[in-house]
Parts: structure tokens; sequence; C-alpha cells
């Protein structure tokens, strides 16, 4: 740091007094990348300015790596801790690398040689400030705590070294999914921990909350997010809402308020996502920003940004810790985007609404059996970020073809207002499921009290159909409706919505009939067991699979599919809708980076987010993208974010939003960056694993930038 600042950064503030806590705590830097998303606080900021906006431009590639696996998109946001950075890779290895020269120094193989992997954003730091050092690190169904020097399993903590997901839950959560993809928490000598769960209409493992301790791997404390009778919230299901339905988990991380000992995180939707008979009410902790004490998991307070969730509206990252003045009052609180493009402002301490929220109308679901809640909380319109459902108004008009297809398609998908819950007719989706905002999250800038976060605009349509045919048919078309009942919440009906999950339109070129039938019997990685399935539906399923015929017809009545338990409709997707040439069917920009100014409560600017270089090279201004990562504000004055389809790293002007830099990367940089200081130098690192939802191609780069020497 140049020049002392007037006012202490508040993520300073942050990392002295958690020093002063505890011994234990991950050690506090100002130049280096300790935790996910930065700080404590995951404000994604940085007090370093030797790179800054008067020499941005000449800045160069220092070192890349390459992973040398393939498989899911690299979202990890490296730490870095004594010169060392830690990331994973593809297929879910930890690697150790020299901080300034990207050489490898130890990895780590969960699978052993094996074949593994999923989506995964890095991993969690603690030290007893003695020498004991672990990197904690999700593959599959384990937790691994490593020694961060060797990267070898600490034989002491849990089993040999790791602990299954699975444990600790207080239910029996054998034969469900239960695995983490964003790094826990570090708390003293406690791991707080989410978990990535089933969302789909089989049943599916709850997402309660649990922190273990790091020395041994023993559970702590747990919080139920779907609460049990006679806990606070439990009115807001039905009586028997906790032992059917599953997920409310948190799968993207925390922050923490090491001040006060206070941890938050967002909370999923509750499962299944798209239908909530069997959960009627407001469910209660699902899609809520949760305040909880971080020593023993007991709740502080709730703001629920969802009532009765039916979209899959995740809350998709933990809030960032912020402040905001007013009236010559510094006031601590936190912001939460969500997946709607709505930023909520919240007290730190109480949860009080700092900026108005008001409860409005929302169109009402006519599945049956269902009961949506009449009304959704909503922040000021200066805080809706992204655009608030599909008009006609919104339309493409990239140019005429497409404004014309556009049309003829809102004669088979009906527009729709945000919030509309998906039924037999087909509707557009805006934003769509995966944001509005992502689990990049957002970053706070402590210098100014503004909030920079980027925002999708890609519209998708969604329908629903009955988990019941009508009276008879074949047993393909059996195995066709169970398909899109079940295996397409992963594997897609066009293609995979799951990146981790392969399409499986092929299959048959690549497994037999028994493969696939013991993959069901069993799962593997994130992909569940089917074993409940009776014969008949294992059969059909195969017949579909595998194009055999029609098969022998069946009666409807004497049915009795096991997946379907009580849920009576299953949605057919999240579709992506886009024009013959593949953009997106409504208006420009589709992806937006912006700045809000918390204490006057107004957007500052708000710029295109990458663009398509298709339409660059046609001399279209930039579009915006689709964007996947979050942004990194520095004390330079700059805004470090890979996330868009053009697959480069850019750097904005955090007073104007103007572009100063960007660099063609091989590979999409769908992760948040990182930036840190070794021996006076300030580098910036950025995953560039390309792929997963993006349709651009898997990649499996880190790409290190420095000012030349
Ligand atoms: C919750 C998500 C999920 C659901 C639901 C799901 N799968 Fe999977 N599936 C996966 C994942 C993830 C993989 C990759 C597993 C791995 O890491 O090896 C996979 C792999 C497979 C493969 C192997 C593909 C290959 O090329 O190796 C088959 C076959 C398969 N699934 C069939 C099904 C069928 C049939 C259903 C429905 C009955 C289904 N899956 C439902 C997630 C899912």
């Amino acid at each position: 740091m140049k020049s002392t600042p007037t006012i202490i950064p508040f993520s300073i503030c942050i990392i002295l007094t958690a020093a002063a806590a505890s011994a234990a705590d991950p050690k506090a830097s100002l130049t280096e990348w300790q935790t996910y998303n930065g700080d404590y606080g995951g404000t994604h900021y940085s007090a370093l300015d030797q790179i800054n906006r008067s020499n941005v431009k000449q800045l160069k590639v220092a070192w890349t790596w390459h992973t040398g696996d393939q498989g899911n998109q690299i979202e990890c946001n490296p730490i870095i801790v004594d010169g060392v950075m830690y990331v994973t890779t593809p297929r879910l290895h930890v690697a150790a690398l020299n901080a300034a020269t990207g050489e490898v120094i130890w990895r780590f193989d969960p699978w052993q040689g094996g074949r593994g992997g999923g989506i995964n954003r890095g991993v969690a730091y603690w030290t007893d400030g003695k020498g004991d050092q672990r990197i904690f690190h999700s593959a599959g169904n384990y937790l691994y705590a490593l020694d961060a020097k060797a990267g070898k399993p600490i034989p002491t903590f849990g089993d040999n070294g790791r602990i299954s997901h699975r444990d600790g839950f207080d239910t029996d959560v054998f034969y469900l999914s239960v695995g983490n993809n964003t790094p826990g928490i570090v708390w003293k000598d406690l791991l707080i921990l989410g978990s990535t769960t089933g969302e789909g209409p089989q049943p599916c493992a709850p997402g309660h909350i649990r922190a273990f301790d790091v020395r041994t791997g023993k559970r702590k404390w747990i919080f139920h997010t779907i609460p049990q009778p006679g806990e606070f919230g439990y009115k807001t299901w039905l009586p028997d809402s906790w032992k059917k339905v599953g997920s409310a988990n948190v799968w993207n991380g925390f922050t923490l308020d090491a001040e006060r000992g206070i941890v938050f995180m967002g909370t999923g939707s509750a499962a299944y996502d798209s239908w909530g008979g069997n959960r009627i009410g407001q469910d209660w902790f699902a899609n809520c920003t949760l305040a909880l004490d971080a020593n023993t998991g007991k709740r502080l307070w709730h703001f629920q940004a969802v009532h009765h969730d039916l979209q899959d509206y995740d809350l998709s990252t933990p809030p960032v810790l912020a402040r905001l003045e007013r009236d010559g009052k510094i006031i601590d609180c936190v912001v939460q985007p969500t997946k709607m493009g709505h930023l909520f402002v919240l007290d730190r301490v109480t949860g009080e609404p700092l900026f108005p929220i008001e409860e409005l109308p929302v169109p009402q679901s006519d599945m049956p059996g269902e009961q949506s809640w009449p009304t959704q909380p909503f922040p000021p319109k200066e805080f809706r970020l992204a655009k608030q459902g599909f008009t006609t108004n919104d339309v493409t008009d990239l140019n005429p073809a497409a404004h014309e297809f556009a049309l003829n398609e809102l004669k088979r998908i009906r527009p729709a207002p945000i919030f509309t819950a998906s039924g037999f007719v087909p509707h557009g989706v805006l934003p769509q499921f995966n944001g509005g905002c992502e689990w990049g999250g957002a970053a706070f800038d402590p210098e100014d009290n503004t909030v920079i976060v980027n925002v999708s605009d890609e519209a998708e349509w969604t329908s629903m159909i009955p988990t019941k045919p009508t009276e008879r048919l074949s047993l393909n078309e059996l195995g066709k409706h169970t398909y899109q009942g079940v295996c397409s919440f992963c594997h897609g009906t066009s293609s995979p919505l799951n990146p981790a999950s392969p399409s499986l339109k092929d299959v048959s070129k690549r497994l037999t009939k028994e493969q696939v039938l013991t993959l069901m019997q069993t799962g593997r990685g994130q992909m569940p067991s089917f074993a409940a399935f009776s014969e008949l539906e294992k059969r059909a399923v195969i017949s579909f699979l595998f194009d055999e015929g029609y098969g022998e017809m069946i009666e409807v009545k004497d049915l009795n599919l096991s997946f379907a338990n009580d849920i009576p409709v299953v949605m057919t997707g999240h579709h992506d809708w886009r024009d013959p040439e593949g953009f997106p069917l409504n208006k420009r920009p589709w992806g937006t980076l912006n700045a809000v100014d918390l204490d006057k409560g107004k957007v500052k600017w708000s710029v295109p987010l990458g663009t398509y270089p298709k339409l660059e090279a046609r001399g279209e201004p930039p579009t915006g993208t689709f964007n996947l990562g979050g942004p990194v504000v520095t004390k330079g004055g700059l805004v470090f974010i890979g996330a868009a389809m053009d697959e480069r790293f850019h750097a904005y002007d955090k007073d104007t939003g103007k572009l100063l830099w960007e660099y063609q990367m091989e590979f999409g940089g769908y992760a948040t960056p990182a930036t840190y200081e070794v021996d006076g130098r300030q580098y910036v690192v950025i995953a560039a694993g390309g792929g997963g939802k993006t349709f651009t191609k898997p990649g499996d780069m880190y790409y290190c930038f420095a000012l030349p020497k």
C-alpha cells in the first residue's frame, strides 16, 4: 500500500480483527488471497495497486499452467498462502503451485488414478499457526484434509484423512447423493460446510449446514435448513415435508463477520425444485440469506428472497459483507445478489432491510396440487439489475431474420413476467435459472462503498409434463417419459444441463446395455443410484436410450412408477432458446457488469460484459454474453473479470466501467480471478477451463498476468 487511507477499508478491519480473534484463523494478509473470494467478507477486494489504470495496458502473461486433465469447467478461485497457490483441476485433483512461476510443488488425485470429476470452486486453508497447515478439498462423496506442505491426506483426520459428506446429517442419507463443490469457511478450529444434493423429483438429501472439527473431522454443530417438528420455521412447510423434501442447501460457500462471529450464506431451493405440492408454504429456510452464530450454528436472522420457489431460483452466492454511509453514520450490512438479478441490502446484525423491500403479486401456478405463494419480495427498481421477465417487447432486434424467427417462436412458447412458474404450455424465462447473478457473486469496494456485480440476461424456456402418462403406452414411450422425468434433470433433453453429466444421445455407441443397467443400479460420482426403479422402468429406459423400437404395450392403470412418488408433474428441462445462428432470442445486452453505489442507492454505471466475436467481426458493438465467475476489484482502480463467452480476460476502470484492457485466452475464464503479491510483484490469476454451460470449448488452463519486470 502506498498511502494510508483515511478510512481503513472494511476488509482490512475484518482481517485485522480476525487475526486478533484467534491465532488459528488463516493468517491475516493484505497482499495474498488466503480465502475463497479473497477474504472472510467475500469482498473480492485487494488493496494492491501496482497494477493500475495507468499501466494495465502493459499487462503480460507471467506464466500459464496446463492441468493436463479435461472434464468439467474449472470454476476455481485460487487461494494463495505464503507464496503457494492452491488450485483444483477439471477432474478435481488439487495442485500446489509456486505462485510466482506456476511450477508444480505437489498434486493430489482423490481418485488414485481412477475416473472421477465434477464441479469445484477451490479449497479452504487452515493453520494452527505452529506449523500444522491443512487444505480442505471435496471430491465425490468425500471431504479430504491434506497436509498443505506435502499434499497428502492427514491420517488422524476422519477415516484416514477424509470424511464422507453423507456423515452427520441426523437422518440416514446413505442412498442419496451428497457432495460439495464450493469450499467451506474456516472459523477458529471449525470448517463450516455446505453441500450439493439432488434437486430432482427423486428423493434428495436435506441441505443442512454442518461444522466439522478441522483436526479430527468430528461434526461440531448442525443447522437444519428444513426444520424438524418443534423447530423454528417448521410451520412454514407441510407437517411431513421434512421427511420427504430435500435440498435447501448451501452449494456456493459462505462469508463471515469475524468480529461478531456471524457466518452468512445463501440457501438453494427445496427439492423437487419445479413442483412444491408436498411442501406447501413459504418453506423456510430455503432461498434464504441466513445468519448463524459461527460457534454454535444457532440462527440469528434470516431473509427469504423467494417464497416457495418453483423455478430453481437458489440464492446462488453468499451475501458479500459491505457497509454504507447514511446521515454521516457507517452501517455494516450484507448485500445479497440473486438469480433474479436483485440486490437485497440488509443490516448485518439484525437482517433489517436498508432499502425498502416490497411484496408484489406474481403469477400463480396452475399445476395439479400446487399452491404457489401469492407475492414475492422485490428491492427498489434501481436494484433490479437483470431483465424482469420476457415480453413481446423483449424479442431480439439483432437482425430481421432473428426477429422474425423469435416472433414465430412466441406462437409456441409464451412470453411471461418474472416468477412465472412452469406449466404445460411452454414459456420464456428471464432471468433464467442460471441467473441473473450466479455463484461468481459480487465484489465490494470499501474505498467508495460500491458493489460490483456481473449479471446474465439470456432467456431460456421451460415446460412441465405429467409424470403419469395417460391410458396406454409402449415400453419405449415409458422409457422416454422416465428419461424426461428423471434423467433429463442432469443429462438434459437437448444439451446436458449439468456440465458433469454427459449427453446420453449416443450412449449406445459408448456403453453396453449391461453397463448402463449397472450404472443405474450403483450410481457413480454425482450420478445418483436408481436402484429403487422397478424392473419395468429399467427396461423402459434401456429401450429408449438404445432405440429398441416400441416394445410391449403397457396399461397406465397398472403402472406404479417409483420415481414419481407423490409428484404429479415434472419439468421437461431448462431449454436453451436461440435464433438460428445461436444468439439469444431476447434483446441485447445479454450480460452486464454493474457498479452500484450503496451510499446513494444508485447504479453508478452498467456496461455490456464481453461480446460474441462473430458479431464483433460484423461491426456490432459489444453485446454482453451469458457469464459465469465473479469480478475482482482493486485499489489500483481496476475491475478484473473473465466470465464472458468471448473467452477474454478483461480489466475495467472501476469508476467509469470503461474497458481498459483485454486479453484473448485460449479458453473461457468461467471463474473468479485472484490477485496477490510475491516478492514485491503483483500478479492476477484466472482459471480458463472453458466448456460447461457456455458452448465454448473445454480447456485446462490457468493464466497468470503481471507487469513486465
Ligand atoms: C443428478 C444428476 C443425474 C441424474 C438425475 C442422472 N444422471 Fe446419469 N450421470 C450423471 C453424472 C454426473 C454422470 C457422470 C458420472 C461420472 O462422473 O462418471 C452420469 C453418467 C451417466 C452415464 C454414463 C455416460 C458415459 O458416457 O459414461 C449413463 C449411461 C447415465 N448417467 C445414465 C443415466 C440415466 C439412465 C438416468 C436416469 C434414470 C440418469 N443417468 C440420471 C448425473 C446424473
